[in-house]
């Protein structure tokens, strides 16, 4: 019995430390969030991508199911890059997110507004609308990279 009391409290303290650590209260946790919240940024963007330069075909209802999905993910990351501690680094960010945060962040909130603004251009499935508004929205991403990214 008191085997069992023990293996029990056991269980139950480690189960309170795997859930107290989550993204927003733990730095590696955070580094995980935003890198998978990219990755799928990244999908979504390449495939329409594909679609506008032709190399699979244009299907106006999946764009709009690409860009629904972007205007949401492209809210995601920033948090990741707030938690205490992850300003010491890891993955590929760079030290300069911290230093100049400002500057980061008004960034971060451009790509979201262009996110939004694809969203809508996605809804009039308007091939030359979806065009012009994906280029600003893909510009935000080398724009970032090249001053807060590694390599
Ligand atoms: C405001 C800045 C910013 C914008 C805008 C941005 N990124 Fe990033 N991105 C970063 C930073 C910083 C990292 C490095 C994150 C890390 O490793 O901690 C990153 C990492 C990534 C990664 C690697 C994720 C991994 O698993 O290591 C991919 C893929 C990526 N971004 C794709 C994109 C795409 C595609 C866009 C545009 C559609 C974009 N990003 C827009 C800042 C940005």
């Amino acid at each position: 019995m008191k085997k069992l009391l023990t293996t029990f409290l056991l269980t139950a303290l480690t189960t309170t430390t795997v859930c107290a650590a989550t993204a927003f209260t733990d730095a590696k946790d955070a580094l995980d969030y935003r890198q998978s919240a990219f990755t799928l940024i990244r999908h979504n963007t390449g495939d329409i991508g594909e679609m506008l330069q032709g190399k699979v075909p244009f299907d106006a209802k999946r764009v709009q199911q690409r860009a629904d999905a972007l205007a949401a993910l492209a809210t995601l990351p920033w948090d990741g890059f707030r938690t205490a501690g992850t300003e010491a680094g890891g993955g590929d960010a760079k030290a300069e997110i911290w230093a100049d945060f400002k500057d980061f962040t008004a960034k971060a909130d451009k790509f979201q507004l262009d996110a939004k603004a694809l969203q809508t251009a996605a809804q009039s499935a308007d091939q030359a609308k979806i065009k012009a508004a994906f280029a600003t929205f893909r510009g935000n991403c080398k724009a970032c990279h090249d001053k807060y990214k590694a390599d």
